[in-house]
C-alpha cells in the first residue's frame, strides 16, 4: 500500500499566507494590526522555545506580538492583574498563557480571567462550552489544526470511526468535540481512549482515523493500526540521540517507520501537527482582531 505522508509544514504555510493577506487588508483598510500577548510564567525552557517560535511566526505574518514574562513565584493576583491589563489593551486582540504554569497556580482560575473574545487558545470555559454546544467560538489551536489538516488533505471525516488516544483539555477532549460536530468537518463516530482504557490496541485497530496525543515516544505500533487508516501524530517527545548535534531528537507518539507500512496516510514528527498549531494561532488572532473591529464599527 502506498502511504500518503501528510505534509503539515506545507499546509501550515498555505494558511499562513492566507492569514498574511488578510492582515495586510485589515491594516490598509482600517489601520489595524492584529496583536497577541503571550504570558510566560517562570523559565521552562520548552515554553520559552514555543513562545519564541510564536513570536517569529507573528513577525513574519506582519502581526504584533508581545511576551509578558513573570517570575515562577508570581501570585494569582499578579497574574490576574497582568491579564486584566491585557484584556483592556486595544493593541492586543489575543491573549495566551503558555502552559504549563507553576503548580501553585490553578490553570482553570487563570484561564477564565482572559476575556473570551481574546481567548485565542480556546481554553476559557465559555469557549469550551461553545465548542460543546456546536456554536462559534475560539477552538484550541492543536485540535483545530488537526481538523484543518484532515480537511485540506482531502480525508473524509463524516461517517468514519475516529479514535483519539488522550483526553487532555488541550488536545484530546476538544478534538473529540470537533469531530463530533455536525457537518462535513465532523460527523465522525468518536471514541476517546486514556490510560485506563482496556485493550487499547484493539480499540485503535477499529479506527479509520487514529489521532494520538499521549506524550509517549513511539508508543503506537503497526499492529495497533488498521490497514489503510489515517494516522495523526500529535505527540512531541525528546529521545536521546548522541549522533544529533543537540544530543536528542524529536519523535512522535507513533512509531512512524513501522506504522507507515500499514497506514493509508500519516503525519510525520516534526513537520506534521506542530506547524499547524502555530498557523491556527495566527488565524485565531486575526479573527479576534476582525471581530473586535466589527464590534466597534458594525458592517465594516
Ligand atoms: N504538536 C503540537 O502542537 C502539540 C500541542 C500540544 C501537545 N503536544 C504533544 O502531544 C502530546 C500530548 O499532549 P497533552 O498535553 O494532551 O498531554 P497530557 O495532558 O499529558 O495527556 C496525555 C493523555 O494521554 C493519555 N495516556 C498516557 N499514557 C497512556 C497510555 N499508556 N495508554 C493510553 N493513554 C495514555 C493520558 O491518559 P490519562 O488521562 O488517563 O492520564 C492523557 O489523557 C505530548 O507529547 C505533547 O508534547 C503537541
Amino acid at each position: 500500500m502506498v502511504v500518503k505522508i501528510i505534509d503539515g509544514k506545507q499546509i501550515a504555510e498555505e494558511i499562513k499566507k492566507e492569514v498574511s493577506a488578510a492582515v495586510r487588508d485589515l491594516q490598509s483598510k482600517h489601520g489595524i494590526v492584529p496583536g497577541l500577548a503571550a504570558v510566560l510564567v517562570g523559565d521552562n525552557p520548552a515554553s520559552q522555545v514555543y513562545v519564541n517560535m510564536k513570536r517569529k511566526a507573528f513577525d513574519k505574518a506582519g502581526m504584533f506580538s508581545q511576551t509578558v514574562n513573570l517570575e515562577a513565584s508570581a501570585t494569582r493576583e499578579e497574574l490576574h492583574e497582568t491579564i486584566d491589563r491585557l484584556n483592556t489593551d486595544a493593541r492586543i486582540h489575543g491573549i495566551l498563557v503558555q502552559l504549563p504554569i507553576p503548580e501553585h497556580l490553578d490553570e482553570f482560575d487563570i484561564l477564565k480571567q482572559i476575556k473570551p473574545e481574546k481567548d485565542v487558545d480556546g481554553l476559557h470555559p465559555e469557549n469550551i462550552a461553545r465548542l460543546a454546544h456546536g456554536r462559534e467560538g475560539f477552538i484550541p489551536c492543536t485540535p483545530y489544526g488537526v481538523q484543518e489538516l484532515l480537511v485540506r488533505s482531502g480525508v473524509e471525516i463524516a461517517g468514519t470511526r475516529a479514535v483519539i488516544v488522550g483526553r487532555s483539555n488541550l488536545v484530546g477532549r476538544p478534538m473529540a468535540q470537533l469531530l463530533l460536530q455536525k457537518g462535513a468537518r465532523g460527523d465522525a463516530t468518536v471514541c476517546v481512549c486514556h490510560s485506563r482504557t482496556r485493550n487499547l490496541a484493539a480499540v485503535c485497530r477499529e479506527a479509520d482515523i487514529l489521532i494520538v496525543a499521549m506524550g509517549r515516544a513511539n508508543f503506537i505500533t503497526a499492529d495497533m493500526v488498521k490497514p489503510g487508516a489515517v494516522v495523526i501524530d500529535v505527540g512531541i517527545n525528546r529521545v536521546e540521540d548522541p549522533t544529533h548535534p543537540r544530543g536528542y531528537r524529536l519523535v512522535g507518539d507513533v512509531d512512524f517507520e513501522k506504522v507507515k507500512a500499514v497506514a493509508g496516510a500519516i503525519t510525520p514528527v516534526p513537520g506534521g501537527v506542530g506547524p499547524m498549531t502555530i498557523a491556527m494561532l495566527l488565524r485565531n488572532t486575526l479573527v479576534a482582531a476582525q471581530q473586535a473591529l466589527s464590534k466597534r464599527c458594525p458592517g465594516s
